[in-house]
């Protein structure tokens, strides 16, 4: 036991002082070394990356009293060979320490085998428990492992990270560089929980690395007895928005003595010119984020966090736009985590507490209804605290005010349908009722009563209200269903491979009309590969024209990601608008067609910076995948 011990903290001092210099603590012949996501009481994510193709084998075991190694003696295996490796290990003990590693057969037969490590399911809800937040590591790995490794020697129970992990979510350099190396002494001990930032840029990368539950770019989860709600502010949160909507329903359900909203973008700051230049004029005080704030304050979130801003601010409590001890929220901006720092305005905000402009990282201790936090610098230097008692703060007759009840959600929730659509409401808690009409006028308790699933067979508004036992009617939450026919086929013979395109050069912020320009090449292509194509590094436009095979009759969904503008359109028709000029940006359309082939045309320009372009669908007995050459022909 005792020589384990020294074993053990003998490769943790040598890997923190790798960490401290910068360089990465993992074995080299991992791509990326395993590392911990999505932990819950029963149940923990394992991932790592190897540079072939190899078998997938997680070793782990509860740790016991008097052992002489790590109890490595279950097993959990995935058939087959991969070079990205995801193991969820289920079944586990509630607030139990496990030791684990991880163990790879390579096609040649040589064995890759990770350093035992240990985790500890989440605990009990009654349980005290701590976590680090980090914001905004980017690319400085030098800050991005200290911090790591400050928040290690915490001995947290997970991390929480609010996005821009990277500088550039397409760039694998930045992960394998400049993100895992350095958080390696954290990851491979605590699951980290993400949400996306700008500087993801919805890429792939971000989703293949990280594990949470669909769809998720917004997720949830417990731990104790708080509940965390991790929200994506590069999308629509306005009201009514998909985000909205869930987040509305999730804070509504929840039974946790402490609510905390995770999201990249601040809803409140006083930074001196992302909102405004304030040296020279006013600012907004915030983001487009601040269009939640009105749920937090319905449902009584206790703390805001996020990052996005190269610094440090803590709010006062926050309710209706003024300072408010018993009832606001607690906005904090945590965005030191090695991002260049930025500055404040050179006046106060009425709202900030403490503002300090350095590297940094959170820590958050709970227990029961006390909260202590503290927010510590680069140096390991303590330059805010305090400690919350919501049994001593919180008024208990505000607490009681009425809740409104949130909108009804809708099953499927609207779009094109074939012959009939069956539609399915539902109030969250059973004893709302709900009422509705499909001739657009807006719903009263007078309206129609919702008492099982509704066939639609012609194209309606549904709008629909929720209503709670005292009387009190939540949002209109309103639905376009639409009857759509199938497309039938083109007779077009089948023909070569891929798509035909057309290359052209200029300076747009919209998509300009092709067909009046004159282009610069023109060839074939299998595959959306910009590199390929272009001839210039900005400002260049590109038209891909063709066919696409849909296999059945059905509804299919397409979605473009482009940086910067797209449109798609399918069988003639404008499917997908994703133009203008933008960062990385998903938009989806639907369309009805017969299964043959269609007509195929996508257009796309690249005005500056960064540039992407991947179109993925879904159809009838599939799931979204990219749309792969197989069912293009020119
Ligand atoms: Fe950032
Ligand atoms: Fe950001």
């Amino acid at each position: 036991m005792k020589r384990l011990a020294v074993v053990l903290s003998g490769l943790t001092l040598a890997g923190l002082a790798l960490a401290y210099l910068g360089f990465a603590t993992a074995d080299p012949a991992f791509r990326v070394a395993p590392y911990l996501q999505f932990g819950t009481q029963t149940s923990m994510v394992i991932l790592w990356e190897t540079e072939e193709p190899a078998t997938t084998r997680v070793e782990y075991g509860e740790s016991r009293y008097g052992d002489e190694a790590p109890n490595l003696s279950q097993t959990a295996t995935i058939d087959g060979t991969r070079t990205m490796h995801e193991v969820v290990l289920t079944g586990l003990k509630p607030e139990t320490k496990y030791f684990w590693r991880v163990v790879s057969v390579l096609p040649d037969g040589r064995e890759l085998a990770s350093e035992p490590s240990t985790f500890r399911t989440a605990v009990h809800d009654s349980t005290a428990f701590a976590f680090v937040l980090y914001s905004d590591t980017q690319n400085n790995p030098r800050v991005w492992g200290r911090l790591a490794e400050l928040g290690f020697l915490e001995r947290p129970n997970f991390g929480v990270h609010a996005g821009d992990l990277v500088d550039r979510g397409g760039d694998l350099e930045d992960w394998l560089v400049d993100f895992f190396p350095p958080a390696h002494v954290f990851m491979s001990r605590y699951p980290l929980y993400t949400i996306l930032g700008n500087h993801e840029d919805d890429h792939d990368n971000y989703y293949r690395y990280f594990h949470n539950p669909p769809p998720e770019y917004y997720y949830t989860f417990r731990y104790g007895n708080a509940q965390f709600f991790m929200i994506d502010t590069n999308r629509d949160v306005s009201e009514g928005s998909e985000q909205w909507n869930w987040l509305e329903w999730e804070l509504a359900k929840s039974d946790a003595t402490w609510k905390i909203v995770v999201h990249h973008h601040p809803p409140y700051s006083s930074e001196e010119n992302d909102h405004g230049n304030s040296w020279t004029g006013s600012t907004t005080y915030g983001t487009h984020a601040r269009d939640l704030v009105p749920l937090y304050e319905q449902f009584g979130v206790d703390f805001c966090l996020f990052g996005h801003v190269h610094m440090y601010e803590r709010t006062w409590p926050i309710y209706e736009g003024a300072v408010n001890q018993q009832n606001g929220v607690i906005y904090i901006n945590a965005g030191g985590g090695g991002g260049g720092l930025e500055q404040f305005a050179p006046t106060r905000s009425w709202f900030s507490a403490k503002v300090k402009s350095v590297h940094h990282y959170a820590y958050f201790a709970i227990h029961d209804q006390t909260l202590q936090f503290q927010a510590i610098d680069v140096e390991g230097r303590l330059f805010d605290y305090f400690e919350l008692r919501k049994d001593a703060v919180h008024d208990p007759a505000a607490r009681a005010r009425v809740i409104v009840p949130p909108a009804p959600r809708v099953e499927p929730s609207g779009g094109l349908f074939l012959d009939a659509a069956e539609v399915r409401l539902q109030a969250v808690f059973e004893d709302m009722a709900i009422h509705y009409t499909l001739d657009g006028t807006p719903p009263t308790p007078q309206s129609p009563r919702y008492t099982g699933p509704l066939r639609l067979t012609e194209t309606a508004t549904l709008k629909a209200i929720a209503v709670s036992r005292d009387g009190t009617v939540s949002r209109v939450r309103a639905v376009d269903f639409r009857r759509a026919t199938l497309r039938p086929p083109e007779r077009a013979a089948a023909r070569r491979p891929g798509l035909a395109y057309r290359y052209y050069e200029g300076r747009w912020e919209q998509l300009p009309d092709f067909e009046a320009l004159t282009p610069v090449a023109s060839g074939s292509t299998e595959h959306f590969d910009l590199a390929a194509i272009k001839q210039v590094e900005d400002g260049y436009g590109i038209v891909f024209e063709g066919y696409v095979e849909a296999p059945a009759d059905g509804i299919y969904t397409f979605e473009v990601l482009s940086d910067d503008g797209s449109r798609l359109y399918v069988a003639g028709e404008p499917v997908v608008d994703n133009d203008g000029s933008h960062s990385p940006r998903r938009r989806e359309g639907q369309v009805a067609l017969a299964a043959g082939r269609h007509a195929f045309r996508l257009e796309y320009f690249e005005d500056h910076g960064g540039e992407a372009l991947t179109v993925s669908w879904a159809g009838p007995g599939f799931d979204r995948q990219h749309l792969r050459p197989a069912y293009l022909t020119h």
